[in-house]
């Protein structure tokens, strides 16, 4: 089977989270299952300093406002098709905004067009490119199958993935011309949402198959509390819509071989994961202490629970435990974490920021990591936790939900658990949580159970791409 997937990042050239983490492991795990995968993806300047000297494959000569060049080539194990359109991709930073921070203006041209490439690549515009499936991934590139349903004529099947149903990408309707739609589009069964152009409302509409990055966050987005006005058109759907668990790439996240930790460790010897706690302490200056370490690497937004958390921080410093948090999001929630680190000296400590190798250096010392989301498609920390023996405490939502088993004393009883889960997710609730935490903690030999317990979970895509190279399948029956 081959696979055309299109998305807008990919580990380990530009990712802004776990979209990318996603996107980057799958091919290689796939390949297991007979499945060959080739990625298109923006040719950002990363993108194309990382595949040195590409082979031109295909041009678009108009591709919305400019000259486009297809340009194939491997980079860090992946075959990848890059759109070079300078016009569109040719900025520094992160994919999506400027170095003010805010989306750069033209995100509804710089998407739609990786979408039509996208369209173009699957109707055969390069050549010994035939995909038998379109994999779209997130918003970004959603609009594929509504461009391959107004071309008409042969198409592979199409399948898009919701990595987060909170962006949408929806764009006025005067730019339905600009943006290559025939006027007849915009309509209820086209691409039309709430009077706007909707990308990911097309892709729903338009795709063979829709999936999602967990089953809970499956069902939860058919409702109006998740749903994000989406909730109609998907249990409209609801045939085609289903969940798949992420996994996790165990060539970067494998605590025995580690390269970014100070001291790599196995589920025996957990106790040289003392020197990677000493090793937190130090870079985010925190004191010693009897009670846990607790970590957090996390955007720093609503979703992720992230003000909620700067509430509970006075309960957690009394209730004995410290924090080291890495995350970078909204200005005010990034202030508010500065500024309790500068309340509790010692017990709090913050790096504001984005740093791959710290975050595994988190997973391999803290004791504990905390997601309290709002809502979660998915979620990765929590798998990153479980396979570092960084305990998990988490809210009981979407893919959190699914990859948790929370230590009540049933399952304790049955030894099953792997974290601590709470709901709802309210500041009181995490607080509790919080508590339940550190007094498990100080039970040692239970807490090590419920550590070994989690490093010992299959939770690599090497098994769970199973589950993508089945529904391809089916959809090619
Ligand atoms: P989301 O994609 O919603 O942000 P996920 O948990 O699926 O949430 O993925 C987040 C990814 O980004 C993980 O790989 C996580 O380790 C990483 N990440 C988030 N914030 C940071 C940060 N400040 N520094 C390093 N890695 C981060
Ligand atoms: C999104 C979601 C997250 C998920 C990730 C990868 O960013 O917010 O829950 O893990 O995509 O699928």
């Amino acid at each position: 089977i081959t696979v055309l997937a299109v998305a807008s990042e990919i580990h380990p050239l530009v990712k802004t989270g776990g979209l990318a983490d996603v996107v980057g492991a799958l091919p290689a795990a796939l390949a297991g299952h007979d499945v060959a995968v080739t990625t298109l993806v923006p040719g950002y300047p990363a993108i194309l300093a990382a595949l040195g000297k590409p082979r031109r494959v295909g041009v678009i000569e108009d591709c919305f406002g400019g000259r486009a060049v297809l340009k194939r080539g491997e980079a860090a194990g992946l075959d990848l098709i890059a759109l070079d359109a300078p016009h569109l991709y040719d900025r520094p930073g992160n994919p999506y905004a400027g170095p003010d921070g805010r989306d750069w203006p033209d995100n509804a041209r710089r998407y739609a067009a990786l979408a039509y490439a996208a369209a173009g690549v699957a109707q055969g515009l390069v050549a010994n490119v035939r995909p038998d499936i379109l994999h779209a991934h997130d918003w970004q590139a959603a609009l594929a199958p509504a461009y391959l349903h107004y071309a008409g004529g042969a198409r592979p099947r199409t399948v898009v993935t919701v990595h987060n149903l909170a962006f949408q990408g929806q764009y006025p309707r005067s730019m339905l011309e600009e943006l290559r739609l025939p006027p007849r589009a915009f309509a209820m069964d086209g691409v039309e949402y709430y009077g706007m152009i909707g990308f990911l409302k097309s892709g729903l509409h338009f795709s063979d198959r829709i999936t999602t990055v967990s089953p809970r966050y499956a069902a939860e987005i058919r409702t109006a509390e998740a749903g994000m006005g989406l909730e109609g058109l998907l249990a409209g759907r609801a045939d085609v819509l289903s969940g798949i668990v992420n996994g996790l790439d165990d060539r970067e996240w494998n605590p025995e071989t580690d390269p970014r930790i100070p001291a790599t460790y196995t589920v025996k010897t957990l106790g040289q994961r003392a020197r990677n706690r000493t090793a937190i302490e130090q870079r985010f200056g925190l004191g010693r202490g009897e009670g846990p370490l607790m970590s957090v690497v996390s955007r720093l937004t609503w979703q992720k629970g992230m003000d909620l958390l700067v509430e509970a921080l006075p309960h957690l410093v009394a209730s004995g435990a410290r924090l080291a948090l890495l995350g970078s999001g909204d200005r005010d929630i990034e202030a508010a974490f500065r500024a309790a680190a500068e309340r509790f000296p010692g017990r709090i400590g913050v790096v504001i920021g984005y740093d791959e190798a710290l975050s595994h250096g988190l997973f391999a010392g803290a004791d504990m990591t905390l997601v309290p989301s709002r809502f979660e498609p998915c979620g990765l920390t929590q798998l990153y936790g479980l396979r570092y023996g960084c305990v998990p405490v988490v809210a009981r939502v979407g893919g959190l939900s699914d990859t948790i088993v929370d230590a009540n004393d049933a399952a304790l009883t049955l030894k099953a658990a792997t974290g601590v889960q709470f709901q709802p997710v309210s500041r009181a609730m995490l607080e509790d949580a919080i508590s339940r935490a550190v007094a498990l903690f100080r039970d040692r030999p239970l807490w090590q159970s419920i550590q070994r317990r989690g490093m010992g979970l299959d939770l690599s895509w090497t098994s769970r791409a199973g589950a993508y190279a089945a529904l391809y399948r089916e959809m090619l029956r």
